[in-house]
């Protein structure tokens, strides 16, 4: 439908001009390797051939706007549920993009997962002050950064001695747990098993019944508009096939699961909703308007194009309580925890 414009960068959005493509499953039937483990890999590789955007070609991304409307969206959930000293624990980190969010907030420590080797060597680079995108030089909180897949990986192991957290952030990337039963469960187990009691879990995704409306109303196996395509189907699964696959979930089904883990629905919204509810407070309304997608929200001064504003409702925030009451004391900070500077060789590995 319509043009499409090239878009290298689509930071944490669905909105890129390269094609995104929903279905049930992977299926490349490589031997050896099972077809989830090769869908995995293929996300982290297309993840990880994107390059750190300058500044300048930032700025003159076609759904620049949308970013910053993504921006503003997790900047709200981080303000609304992170508190001072907080553990976090980032799954799906990316190249760091919510490093500075979680400084505002004046978290106390920082674990960041990714499968994409080079999303989270970009993520290093960023958390170091290295990266011409950003403005200030040093985080206040020591940091931890692990490459793995972390909706196959037993991460509660691993990080045992981080844990718990107070706060588990997934910014558009749980729907890629969602490729078997198997992942889903791992992904929440991981999370319901690392977050103290009444501890928040935090999320960005895909809203299937949004998706699903579109596809019913459009004449093919596609639809879009001149920001986003998303194709269905089993082209995915076609040796020539190069874009990412993504999964739809169904909200209803992931709450359910969610519950079996002690995980609770605290909200979940529409991001057409989720703006128009946190918009009305002013201190949002302040940082909408430095981050000018809207405007205000109020006056008509939204940059954001009507295609733009458009990709935006395919998505959905919620959060996520861990049940049980809340230890009465926070757990002392271990001073060894994570470093202020980190090397390569400080990024951890782990294999299945
Ligand atoms: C759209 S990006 C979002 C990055 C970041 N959360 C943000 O909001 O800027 C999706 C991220 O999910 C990561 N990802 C996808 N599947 C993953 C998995 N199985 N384990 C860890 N990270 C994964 C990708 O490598 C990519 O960095």
């Amino acid at each position: 439908m319509n043009k499409r414009p090239r878009e290298d960068e689509p930071s944490s959005s669905l909105a890129s001009a390269q094609k995104r493509q929903f279905g049930a499953g992977g299926g490349y039937g490589e031997q050896g390797y099972s077809e989830e483990r090769i869908s995995a890999q293929r996300v982290a590789d297309h993840y990880s051939a994107r390059s750190n955007q300058t500044l300048e070609e930032r700025e003159n991304s076609p759904i620049i706007h949308l970013k910053k409307l993504n921006n503003w969206i997790k900047s709200v959930l981080v303000q609304l549920y992170a508190r001072p000293g907080d553990c976090v624990l980032d799954l799906a980190c990316g190249k760091g993009g919510d490093l500075i969010k979680w400084d505002k907030a004046k978290v106390g420590y920082y674990v960041g997962v990714d499968i994409a080797e080079g999303s989270i060597k970009d993520c290093m680079t960023r958390y170091n002050g290295d990266s011409d995108q950003q403005r200030r030089k040093k985080f206040s909180f020591p940091a931890r950064l692990i490459c793995a897949d972390c909706y196959e990986t037993r991460l509660d192991e691993y990080l045992c001695e981080d844990a718990p957290f107070d706060i588990c952030s997934c910014q558009f990337a749980m729907h890629y747990s969602w490729s078997t039963e198997a992942r889903a469960r791992q992904a929440l187990a991981n999370i319901s098993a690392l977050l103290r009691p009444g501890g928040t879990f935090i999320g960005t995704m895909p809203d299937a019944n949004v998706i699903i409306k579109r596809l019913r109303e459009s004449e093919g196996m596609e639809f879009g508009n001149s920001v986003y395509c998303i194709t269905f189907g089993e082209e995915y699964t076609e040796k020539d096939a190069v874009d990412c696959p993504e999964w739809v979930v169904p909200f209803h089904l992931f709450k359910l699961l969610a519950e079996e883990f002690d995980l609770e629905l605290v909200l979940m919204k529409n991001f057409h909703e989720f703006v128009h509810e946190y918009v009305q407070r002013p201190e949002f309304a302040d940082l909408m308007r430095r981050l000018g997608p809207l405007g205000d929200g109020r006056s008509g001064q939204s940059t954001l194009s009507q295609d733009e504003w458009e990709a935006s409702y395919l998505y959905l925030a919620f959060v996520l309580r861990k049940r049980g009451p809340p230890p009465s004391q926070r757990r002392a900070n271990n001073p060894n925890r994570g470093k202020t500077f980190l090397a390569e060789e400080d990024i951890e590995f782990l294999s299945i």
